[in-house]
């Protein structure tokens, strides 16, 4: 693999030695040097920070080094993007365009991954029976675990195995259950919410920080679609059922040896929401130098 310094453009500002986390530009006597090569993890911090394109690397696309449009980083616009972005759970019947699925994707490149490792790789769902077909089965497997807690050795079993966040989310469910499946019968859809698009994003079962990659590229889906005017929301149900339940992983067809971390559905909203919500104040615990406790 080459990388190449170009003598005439450099100017030899050193930036790409005090970007290089890799250790491959290194200064030798004054002058920035490819030392390894091999120690590349294609970052493409190098061709990024040098101000003279004076960088070729052999291993990255010069063509997607566009320059930065910094007056288009508005903080009070992203903040608002945050801040508006709600989990939407009623979809326009209206099929989202592949350009525009493609496009999300593509922005969700640009998120970090460890190590550069850049190992998410996609699903994309718009086959309405699937989706229905898959959401029927999880409603269904639902019913029956909590149809199950509710007999004798369920309730022991419950009783003993089910604390915290899980036991109150199942208790949550037991009550609301009869409702959902008198609306299920009108043809609600609590699991996929009748989205057009269903988006599963996979990576490495064994690697340490898939699940930490995958859900970072969500975040940015999620926040994208909702500058574009569609809307997103996580489906953990799924995530989870795709753990557990190999028919559903035959279904979406996850390739041998990878596990699907996140998943998202995405469609045009039925509605939209006047104003932000409500969230808990933050507990931020500070270290600070000066504190007497820094460093303990
Ligand atoms: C990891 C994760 C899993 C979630 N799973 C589901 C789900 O299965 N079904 C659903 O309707 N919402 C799901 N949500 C959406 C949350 O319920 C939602 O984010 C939360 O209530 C806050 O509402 P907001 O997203 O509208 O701000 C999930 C969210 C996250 C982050």
């Amino acid at each position: 693999m080459g990388i190449r310094r170009l003598e005439d453009k450099c100017n030899e500002c050193m930036l790409c030695v005090q970007d290089c986390i890799a250790g491959v530009w290194r200064d030798i006597a004054g002058l920035p040097t490819v030392v390894d090569p091999e120690l590349c993890n294609h970052c493409s911090h190098c061709l990024a920070v040098c101000p003279q394109s004076a960088i070729e690397h052999d291993a990255l696309d010069a063509e997607q080094a566009q320059r930065i449009g910094k007056k288009l980083l508005d903080p009070e616009v992203y903040r608002e993007i945050v801040i508006s972005r709600r989990s939407v759970r009623q979809y326009q019947d209206r099929p989202v365009p592949r350009e525009i699925i493609e496009d999300i994707i593509s922005l969700a490149r640009h998120s970090p991954t460890a190590s550069n490792l850049q190992n998410v790789q996609y699903i994309v769902v718009t086959d309405k029976e699937l989706i229905q077909k898959i959401s029927r089965r999880i409603f269904a497997i639902s019913n029956r675990i909590l149809k199950w807690i509710q007999n004798r050795w369920g309730k022991i079993i419950y009783r003993t195995f089910a604390r915290g966040d899980f036991a109150r989310s199942l208790s949550r469910y037991l009550k609301v259950m009869d409702y959902y499946k008198e609306k299920a019968k009108e043809g609600r859809d609590y699991i996929l919410h009748n989205a057009p698009v269903l988006i599963l994003l996979h990576a490495p079962a064994r690697s340490n920080f898939s699940c930490d990659n995958c859900n970072i590229a969500a975040t940015n889906i999620t926040n994208y679609s909702h500058a574009l005017g569609l809307g997103t929301c996580y489906i953990g149900f799924l995530t989870m059922s795709l753990r557990l339940d190999r028919t559903l992983r035959r279904w979406v067809d996850v390739p041998k040896g990878r596990r699907v971390f996140a998943s998202l559905v995405l469609g045009y909203p039925a509605y939209s929401y006047t104003f932000t919500g409500s969230r808990k104040e933050p507990k931020v615990r500070w270290i600070e130098g000066s504190s007497p406790s820094a460093g303990k």
